[in-house]
């Protein structure tokens, strides 16, 4: 793989596509002799969707057996989650804007990227 210069002065860019989740080893050869890097961690789906479920705040608010943490919200704590699936189509709704699809709901908008959906839809169907 090729590095590209894009931008400013001495900025390269290049994609990287693992071709499955797990601790990866790389290296970059640049103005001489290869270097290592430190392991990468690839995530599954899954896996990123579980960090996400940690990272985004709803352990904070939802039990998950799968996330390891505990609820401490006190007030507009939602429900335990973790045995159900959902329809896909209705969990992407739910997720962008709860109040979008129930002008009752309690649960925030997290301002979550369609990737991130995705994943927390991997994570919570999975
Ligand atoms: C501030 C607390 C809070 C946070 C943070 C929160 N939720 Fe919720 N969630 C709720 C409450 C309360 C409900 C129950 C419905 C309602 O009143 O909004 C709910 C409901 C749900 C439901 C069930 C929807 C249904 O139709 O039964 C899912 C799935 C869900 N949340 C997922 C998540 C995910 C994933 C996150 C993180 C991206 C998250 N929640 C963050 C409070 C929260």
């Amino acid at each position: 793989m090729i590095a590209e210069p894009e931008g400013d002065v001495g900025h390269y860019v290049a994609t990287l596509i693992f071709p499955s989740p797990g601790i990866w080893s790389w290296s970059i050869s640049a103005f001489g002799p290869e270097q290592s890097l430190p392991p990468l961690a690839v995530l599954s789906l899954t896996e990123y969707g579980e960090a996400l479920f940690v990272a985004k705040g709803c352990a904070m608010c939802h039990v998950h057996r799968e996330s390891g943490v505990t609820p401490v919200a006190t007030i507009n704590r939602g429900p335990d989650l973790s045995r159900r699936s959902f329809d896909a189509a209705y969990l992407r709704e739910w997720l962008r804007d709860p109040s979008a699809v129930d002008s009752d709901a309690v649960m925030p908008a997290l301002g979550l990227s369609d990737d991130e959906i995705n994943a927390l839809i991997a994570f919570l169907n999975g």
